[in-house]
């Protein structure tokens, strides 16, 4: 059975038991707290604490949904038979529908009847001075003839939260061949963010199998590296190149895709640094084992062709994703080159002295430490996240210091003064009107990569793959023109950061979104749904685009880097 099969069958048979089919979310969360997306239950944290309407929204109190997830925390340990990045995690959940007895007998249908395979044992909470015994799910095992049951405590039967504070609670699991492959939690509990556990309103049902590992013992297999998801990703790379670096290969690649489909960039903080870390990892065993940055462009054009099917993001986004591997690539070769050479030199290696490298080179700690074997002894993780943080505060010092302290600060901008703040609050709505322009005139693959607003000029980076015409800049200069002159008001509305993306509008991640979003748009018809242009945004802006005084004009357009084209601007 292929993995297609098993993700189909999942969907179905929890289908057939009334549950609402959901698709995944983004791997970039809307809890500001969770950097990626982690695990199934985080877009239902609503629906679990009772702020949301299952019936409403899913017109079921269960849903079913295969989950791209990211778990940061096993970044080390890949190259080995079990650990990976990203993985897909296959869920069933139930919000105040069914409990503890469906939930049980739902997964020993699935594993023993769906995927014909047999349980070994399971294990249950053992119960601790706070959270009860879960007897109850112990009996229903035993009623299935499942009498192998062992019982551990909060380490291992106890989920959650994802984030600072959620909902939580015992789970019972279920193991094949040695290994767990399915996590029911039974929501019980909310925890607050001093870990004090406070019973929920409703009880829920959250489920977890990870789609590789579950793969491993349907296709049986020896390890995640040798089913139908990533072997044919791996038999790209040559026979004789050592297997545990084409793990970390085949794994850091398959995860980028997935985390520039939804649109992280490599930068130097937070999921734009994991996202760094994972392709300069790639690129130094390339570098190493002499191959071309086209042997990894190979890869990711065989992870997209593998999943795009069902994640069609990655077909949509696909040029998107070479192009930024090979800007990444360009960005950091000769560091790379310059980077191995002095560290070779190096007799050993502490944190001070990796960040250094870091710094310098732009090389990541998982490289310094890996290539510097025993010269880095000594070098944690920890450490150099230590001298990273010495770093952030010299830094932010040096920021505040330039600033004089002063200033303003409303949503997105900064400024010195009110008069500034005012220049600027018509130059972010230009950069809006732009960015509609540029869809218009270019198409929808245009997406934005970042913006920077001074009293000057606005500058816009976005994707696109060539110089853009006379003409074009035209087009763009006159349609952003009569915006301003049509006096389109502005339209500011608040709601769900999904309702937000549905609706059309556009949206740049420049980190977390919250839950709530607001939406800006600007006329003809803001209300009827297809304005001139529609953007999740902190604002400000002009009240109506009469304001901006002055005629819009493109002053350079210009490559920024591998696909990135960046445009100045100016309205005088
Ligand atoms: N939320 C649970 C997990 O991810 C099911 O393991």
């Amino acid at each position: 059975m292929n993995s297609q099969e098993i993700r189909q069958r999942f969907l179905k048979f929890f289908q057939e038991q009334g549950h609402k089919a959901v698709p995944s979310s983004s791997l970039v969360p809307t809890d500001p707290s969770v950097l990626l997306t982690t695990a199934g239950m985080q877009q239902f944290k609503p629906y679990f604490v009772g702020q949301k309407d299952p019936l409403a929204d899913f017109g079921s109190k269960n849903t079913v949904s295969v989950q791209k997830s990211f778990r940061t925390s096993d970044i080390d340990e890949v190259g080995d038979e079990t650990h990976l990045t990203f993985f897909e995690m296959l869920g069933n959940f139930s919000f105040g529908g069914y409990f503890k007895k469906e939930a049980i007998h739902y997964g020993y249908e699935f594993i023993t009847k769906e995927m014909g395979l047999t349980i070994d044992y399971v294990s249950v909470f053992e119960g601790d001075s706070e959270v009860p015994a879960d007897t109850e799910s112990e009996e229903i095992w035993r009623s299935l003839g499942i009498t192998k049951i062992e019982r551990f405590g909060r380490k291992d039967n106890f989920w959650g939260p994802t984030g600072a504070e959620g909902p939580c609670g015992p789970t019972t699991e279920i193991y094949v061949n040695g290994v767990e492959v399915w996590n029911i939690v039974f929501n019980e509990y909310y925890m607050k963010p001093d870990k004090t556990l406070e019973p929920l309103k409703q009880k829920g049902v959250d489920t977890g199998m990870g789609l590789d590992r579950l793969a491993v013992m349907v296709q049986g297999k020896k390890n995640v590296f040798e089913t139908d998801l990533l072997e044919p990703i791996l038999k790209i790379l040559p026979e004789s190149m050592d297997s545990r670096h084409k793990r970390i290969i085949a794994d850091h690649l398959r995860a980028s895709v997935f985390l520039l489909a939804d649109g992280v960039m490599p930068s130097n903080k937070d999921r734009g640094y994991i996202l760094r870390r994972l392709l300069r990892r790639a690129f130094t065993y390339e570098h190493i084992y002499k191959f071309s940055p086209q042997t990894g462009e190979s890869l990711i054009i065989e992870v997209i062709k593998k999943y795009g099917d069902f994640y069609p993001e990655l077909q949509n986004q696909k040029n998107n994703i070479i192009d930024i591997y090979f800007g990444e690539w360009q960005g950091f070769k000769s560091a790379l080159e310059r980077g191995l050479k002095v560290l070779e030199k190096e007799n050993s290696i502490d944190a001070e002295k990796a960040f250094n490298f870091y710094e310098t080179y732009g090389l990541p700690y998982d490289i310094i430490k890996e290539i510097a074997g025993v010269k880095a002894e000594s070098l944690t993780l920890e450490g150099f996240d230590e001298e990273f943080k010495k770093h952030q505060e010299i830094s932010r010092a040096g920021a505040e210091k330039k600033f004089g302290g002063h200033g303003m600060v409303e949503g997105d901008l900064t400024a010195l003064d009110a008069a500034e703040m005012k220049v600027k609050t018509g130059l972010h709505t230009v950069t809006h009107l732009l960015n509609a322009a540029l869809h218009k005139v270019l198409g929808e693959e245009v997406s934005q990569r970042g913006s920077d607003i001074t009293a000057e000029r606005t500058r816009f980076d976005f994707v696109f793959n060539r110089k853009l015409t006379d003409e074009e800049i035209k087009k763009v200069e006159d349609l952003v023109n009569e915006a301003i002159s049509a006096n389109y008001p502005v339209k500011i509305e608040t709601m769900p950061l999904e309702d937000a993306k549905k609706s059309g509008a556009l949206y740049f991640y420049k980190g977390n979104f919250p839950e709530m979003v607001k939406v800006y748009s600007f006329g003809p018809s803001a209300d009827s749904g297809s304005p001139f242009s529609r953007e999740i945004c902190g604002g400000p802006h002009v009240s109506s685009t009469g304001e901006i005084v002055g005629k819009f004009r493109i002053i350079k357009e210009e490559s920024s880097s591998a696909g990135i084209r960046r445009i100045r601007a100016t309205v005088e």
